[in-house]
């Protein structure tokens, strides 16, 4: 006869290979060689999956970080408030990782946003604020909103994922040691592009420390962002010009987070859409990968060092998110079209826009 195992048992059994809940599975996500792209160029270029946490995004680390953050300095305490200004992937993990430790999310965005990410947000049982889409200097801007918000309320925080250093923290502390590892130490340059600059900054701080400079770490940016101008002017200049299709990267100013490393950086890329939105196509022709347009963008950007580096090298990149929070734009017709994009995807990639 069929017994089950007592659930000691079970939980013995699960012990050793179970991680802790949503926040034990943050982070620790695989490195993947890019196999057409390795080839082309003689170089390992290799993307960091961050489109495997739990949440769906690289922001699911800043996410945690910033929380557990000021848990540990005494700014949260249980039952508390977190409340952020966003209209992407920080929001989806920050409501993640508030239901998964039991605090209220609460966030802010210009009410310009799609319905979609209003609704993800409330399905992931965040409060959501959608306010006058108005510019920085405007004390009504969400971000200030969020801020005054979380002064108005006790024991809440603003997790200001732009200017708070544990982001990039949390990145030194784990996505560098990942990459270090997984490599071998064998990372020759490490390439992304920044939002608010965590990733770029706290990746590039830990890989640059621990291979004693050896580790080159570049920036790649999106048309429209200030960085490219400012890095490789030696920070004298921060021009831009044109926009683009691209989400969650890109910027206008050097924030606290990419303020940690930004004279450490050692060059700069600028990638036009035409690019990133082909590398999207291409990467799902060749790789199986379907994955959103700065995950693209950081590959073409990859692929670009590499050539600049010669044979050898092993190039590192980030994977930030899955194509399917934008499947709606990067696989319709309609939109391709309206956005001057269409020509971008070869003849023979067309098949995969399958959305008028
Ligand atoms: C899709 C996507 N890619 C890249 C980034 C940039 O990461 P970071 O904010 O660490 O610079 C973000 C940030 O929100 C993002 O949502």
């Amino acid at each position: 006869m069929f017994r089950p195992a007592s659930s000691r048992a079970l939980a013995r059994g699960f012990t050793t290979r179970a991680v802790d809940g949503f926040v034990g599975a943050v982070g620790n996500t695989p490195l993947i060689r890019l196999a057409k792209w390795s080839e082309k160029t003689g170089c390992n270029i290799v993307g960091k999956a961050e489109f495997q946490n739990p949440g769906g995004s690289v922001k699911d680390r800043a996410a945690l970080g910033v929380v557990e953050d000021a848990e540990e300095r005494g700014l949260l305490k249980p039952g508390g408030t977190v409340v952020e200004g966003t209209a992407g992937n920080t929001g989806i993990g920050l409501a993640h990782v508030c239901r998964s430790k039991g605090y209220k999310c609460v966030i802010f965005m210009p009410n310009t946003q799609s319905q979609e990410k209003i609704d993800l947000l409330r399905m992931l049982g965040a409060e959501v604020h959608p306010v006058p889409a108005v510019a920085y200097e405007n004390p009504a801007n969400y971000n200030h909103q969020a801020r005054d918000y979380a002064k108005s309320l006790p024991n809440a925080i603003w997790t200001d994922q732009f200017d708070n250093t544990a982001n990039a923290k949390a990145h030194y502390v784990s996505t560098g040691p990942e990459i270090w590892e997984q490599t071998g130490a064998g990372v020759d340059a490490f390439i992304c592009a920044t939002g608010t600059g965590g990733t770029l900054a706290g990746t590039g701080k830990f890989l640059k420390e621990k291979s004693q400079g050896r580790t080159q770490v570049w920036l790649a940016d999106p048309p429209g962002s200030v960085l490219h101008s400012y890095v490789t002017s030696g920070g004298k200049l921060k021009e831009r010009s044109g926009g683009s299709i691209t989400e969650g990267i890109g910027q206008g100013r050097i924030t606290n987070n990419l303020g940690t490393f930004v004279n450490e950086i050692d060059g700069a890329l600028s990638i036009p859409d035409e690019k990133s939105v082909e590398m999207v196509y291409d990467l799902l022709d060749t790789e199986g990968l379907y994955i959103g347009a700065s995950s693209a963008l950081n590959v073409v950007a990859a692929v670009e060092l590499a050539k600049k580096l010669g044979p050898g090298h092993t190039i590192a990149t980030i994977l930030c998110d899955g194509a399917y929070r934008y499947q709606s734009r990067l696989f319709s017709k309609a939109w391709l079209k309206a956005k001057n994009l269409e020509s971008a995807i070869p003849e023979h990639l067309k098949k995969y826009a399958v959305l008028d």
